[in-house]
Order: C-alpha cells, then structure tokens, then sequence
C-alpha cells in the first residue's frame, strides 16, 4: 500500500469561504480536531494577511503535535518573514510558498514574464529554505499552465530546495483524466522530480475536486490537499473526508491508504460545520444527514435482509452514532467527564463544574440527552470568549398574530451588572436583536441568520448561527438552545462579544503604533 499524506486546508482554503470569518479560538478548536482526525499538514492560515491570523497560525503550531503546521505565503520576503514568525515554534516548521505559473496570470495579474517568475519563485524558495527545514512550492493555476514550462520551474525550485511540489487545480478547470496526465507527465519530465512529493490540490467548480484528486493518486500523487466538507473559495475544495472513505472502501482498486482515524470524521464535519455556519447539505456523501438513510421499501426491505445490498459504507465506519441515548439526568458527575473525556474534551475542575451544571440543566428539560446534544453542549461552551463579556440573562419574547412582537431581555455585563431593556421588531428574532442592539449599541449590520436542528425529534436542539458586518470586517456567531428564540439570542449576544472583542484589539492596536 502506498501511504498518501493528507495535508488540511480547512483553515486556510476553507477560510475563504464567502461569509467565513473564524477567530483564534475557533481556529484551534478545529485544529485540535484535525489532529485527533490524524492529518498529517495543517494548513492554518495565511500569516502575512492580518495580525490576527499571524497570531493564530502561532498558537496552533505551538498547541499542535502529531500533525505538521504550515502556513502560506506568497513569493515575497515579507510573507516568508511572517511565515517564520508564526511557525518556528512548531515541531516541524514547514512553508507553503505559491506563485502562479499560467499565461494569464503570469500576464494580467502577476505582469511578470515566464522567466521573471522562474526567477521569483527560485529565490523565494532558496529564502525559505535558510528557515525552514521543509518547503512546499505550489504552482497557482497549474492546469492552465505551459507543460515544458512548468517542468522547467519544478525542476528548479526543486534544486533551490522545494520537497514538495503542489500542482494545485485553481479554477476547477480540469476532468480526472487530465489531472491524472499532469501528474504522469510531470513525473515522466522533470528530471529531479524523485526529490520531491508530488501534491494535488483541486477546487470544485465543475464538480469534478474529489474525483480529480483521487486521478492524481492513481497517477502518482503523493499527498492530496483538501477541506472538511469541501469548504473553500468559490465553489470550495476537495471533500478530504470522502477521499479518504474512497481510499478505504476501494483499497484493492486505490492500493493506497492513508493515516486518517476514519470515526472522527463526523464530529470533525459538524464542528467544522458549526463553527463555520456552514451547513452539510443532507445528500452530500460520507457527512450527509441522509448519508446511510435508506428511503424506499425496496431499500429497506434489502439492507434489513442483509446490509450490504444498499450499504458500501457502514455509518460506523465514519462515526456516525446511531444517535444512542449517553447520558440523562441521573448522571453524575463522574460519568460526565468520563464521557466527556472519551469525546476528546479535558476540561480544568472549574470548567467541568461549569459544564455540569449546564449539563443537568439541559438533561432535566430534554430528559434524554444523545452524543450530538453532549457535542453541542461542549462546543457552545468553548466557544465563548476567554474573558468575561456580556452574558445573556432572561428573555421574554410576546408574540401573537395581531400584536407588534416585543421582547424583554437581561444581560449581565462584565463588571457584574445587570442591565433590562425592551423592544419590539416585525418578527420575534428581530425584537430581540433590535433589544440587543439598544443595550449594546454597536454599528452592525446583520447580513445571515441561519437555523438548523441538532439531531432529530421535536425536542431536538436549535443551533442558529449569524453573520454581522462591523466595519469592514464579517463576524460570526453562534448559539445552542433548546428554544429557537434563546439560541438566536446566543448566537446575536456571541456575535456582539467578537465584535466588542475585536474593536478592543484594534484600539489597542492603534495605541501601541
Ligand atoms: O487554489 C490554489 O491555487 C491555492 C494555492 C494558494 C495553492 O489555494
Ligand atoms: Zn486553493
């Protein structure tokens, strides 16, 4: 079997997903998940884009250490510079370098001629390397690109010290039968390509990212570049998950596998999901709600007689639980953190008091609490800001249809003071954000609001997620709940508290300049 390294961009690609704006927090949460999902490369961002994402590539690589942390950069000293500042505490510093190598990028968007960009990228790479100890080199636009051309820059980005070349797929451009070709022919052409991984990168504008990606592998890729579910600019990356379920169900066919822990995909999907706001559509393969759903008599009239008969994939396999009842409100305090802990989460002792308590809560209104309620308990939790802001209180939503909906709420602030406050709206969620709005008045705009279950049933959990515009940046927020109304109100007074956060930043950025 040949091993095929799995190098995540969830963090970086995945990044750019319109509307996708995750802080240093988040940023980790999902690292953390990725290495207990057992990729190898985490890409965790883009250091010379903004100090925020300097700081957060810093943290994952000093947090992460049984994945590789890299971080990209474009051609330039600066962005390598900015790259070293974040990784050179990392177990195994690695850089990610690109410069595109197609006609018309070379043309309009870099102005440089073919030899200008050999020349670029070879200096970027021989500076890169008086750093970091691994260098990947990414042709931008690669399927677009001059073959002969691009043989002679890998070659020489190969003696400047690149050991692994990445052919990335920007646009979506290419069918698997021609992606398979580029790899065959660059490794048939460039005379020193034994020195280096080869490395597939595909986006998913024809469809066609993950079956791309596996043509490489036959073709002699050794490492495939991706996002969990397929997240990433435009119409996104190729679905990691589903290129490493394929690799395992067709091992005979692939002969290749990798080091990816196959039951951590689900939980790695939705917390991905959850954090992103971005949800998995019900049919999408491997994550999909409707994945291992059998619909049809004769469907299911044949997996009851034996599975396999509609079944390539069991849910197991991904760890999909078949939504199992875990705890209830006669669990204590140990089972809790045993099961907690068995989930991936070791919270201090005050964090686990904390935890419990909103544990039993849950457990005495829900009565019967599923691994996917657990997982949503945690994330809600971590994902709160490290220092103490404003926290929501009682809401008291009247609604009828011949009234104007208003809404009363009390928040905590965080000097301990309780602040009430009224409103109305057209609806009930916008009474309470234009009550939220008076108590805390920020210039936002909320541009997504976004609203799905946590499992199934009518007692299931509501998880909203939004997005507010402050500023020029977009901030994310989210909320768990039992009732729609104070998951929305989680979700806004969340938002708020990134927005406060991030504005304290930037004054104190302006006073220490
Ligand atoms: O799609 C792409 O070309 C990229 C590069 C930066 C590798 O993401
Ligand atoms: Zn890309």
């Amino acid at each position: 079997m040949r091993k095929i390294d799995i190098f995540d961009t969830t963090l970086r690609d995945g990044e750019q997903t319109a509307g996708v704006n995750l802080n240093a927090q988040e940023k980790l949460e999902i690292a953390k998940q990725l290495e207990r999902l057992g990729v190898d490369i985490i890409e965790a961002g883009f250091p010379a884009a903004s100090p925020g994402d300097l700081a957060a590539v810093k943290r994952i690589a000093e947090e992460i250490k049984n994945s590789s942390v890299t971080g990209l950069a474009r051609s330039t000293t600066k962005d390598i510079d900015a790259a070293w500042e974040a990784l050179k505490g990392s177990a195994e510093p690695r850089l990610h370098v690109f410069l595109a190598t197609s006609p018309i990028h070379m043309t309009y968007k870099l102005k440089k001629t073919p030899d200008e960009v050999v020349e670029t990228a070879v200096q970027s790479v021989k500076y890169a390397r008086k750093r970091f100890p691994v260098v990947q080199w990414s042709a931008e636009d690669a399927c677009r690109s001059d073959l002969a051309f691009l043989v002679k820059i890998i070659e020489q980005v190969i003696d400047a010290g690149a050991s692994v070349i990445n052919l990335p797929d920007t646009v979506g451009y290419y069918s698997p039968a021609e992606y398979g070709h580029l790899f065959r022919y660059v490794r048939e052409h460039v005379p020193n390509i034994h020195k280096a991984k080869l490395s597939a990168h595909c986006h998913d504008d024809l469809g066609m990212a993950v079956a791309n990606s596996l043509a490489a592998i036959e073709n002699g890729a050794d490492q495939i570049e991706g996002a969990i579910n397929g997240i990433g600019e435009r119409a996104g990356n190729a679905s990691l998950e589903e290129i490493a379920v394929a690799l395992a169900i067709r091992r005979s066919f692939y002969q290749a596998e990798t080091r990816m822990e196959l039951k951590e995909i689900s939980r790695t999907s939705s917390l991905v999901s959850r954090l992103t706001g971005i949800s998995v559509p019900p049919n999408k393969a491997v994550v999909g709600r409707n994945a291992f759903a059998h619909e049809s008599g004769i469907h299911q009239d044949g997996v009851l007689k034996e599975k396999s008969t509609y079944e390539i994939i069991t849910p197991e396999l991904v760890g999909v639980s078949s939504n199992q009842l875990v705890l209830g409100k006669h669990s204590g305090r140990h089972a809790f953190r045993k099961h907690i802990n068995k989930l991936g989460f070791e919270p201090g002792e005050e964090q686990l008091n904390e935890l419990f308590g909103e544990f039993k809560e849950l457990a005495d209104r829900k009565k019967e609490l599923t691994e996917e309620d657990i997982l949503a308990l945690l994330l809600e939790h971590q994902i709160q800001p490290p220092v103490p802001m404003y926290q929501l209180g009682d809401i008291q939503v009247n609604y009828g249809t011949n009234n104007i909906p208003t809404a009363t709420i009390t928040l905590k602030s965080p000097d301990g003071k309780r602040i009430q406050e009224a409103g109305t709206g057209s609806g009930s969620v916008e009474a309470i954000y234009n009550t939220l709005d008076k108590m805390l008045p920020l210039p936002v705009h909320l541009k997504d609001y976004r609203i799905q279950s946590v499992g199934s049933g009518r007692d299931a959990l509501a998880q909203v997620y939004v997005l507010l515009k402050y500023e020029d940046q977009e901030i994310n927020g989210s909320g768990t709940a039992q009732d729609v109304l104070q998951a929305s109100a989680k979700a806004y007074v969340h938002a708020l508290n990134k927005t406060i956060m991030n504005a304290q930043k930037d004054e104190l950025a302006k006073v220490s300049l």
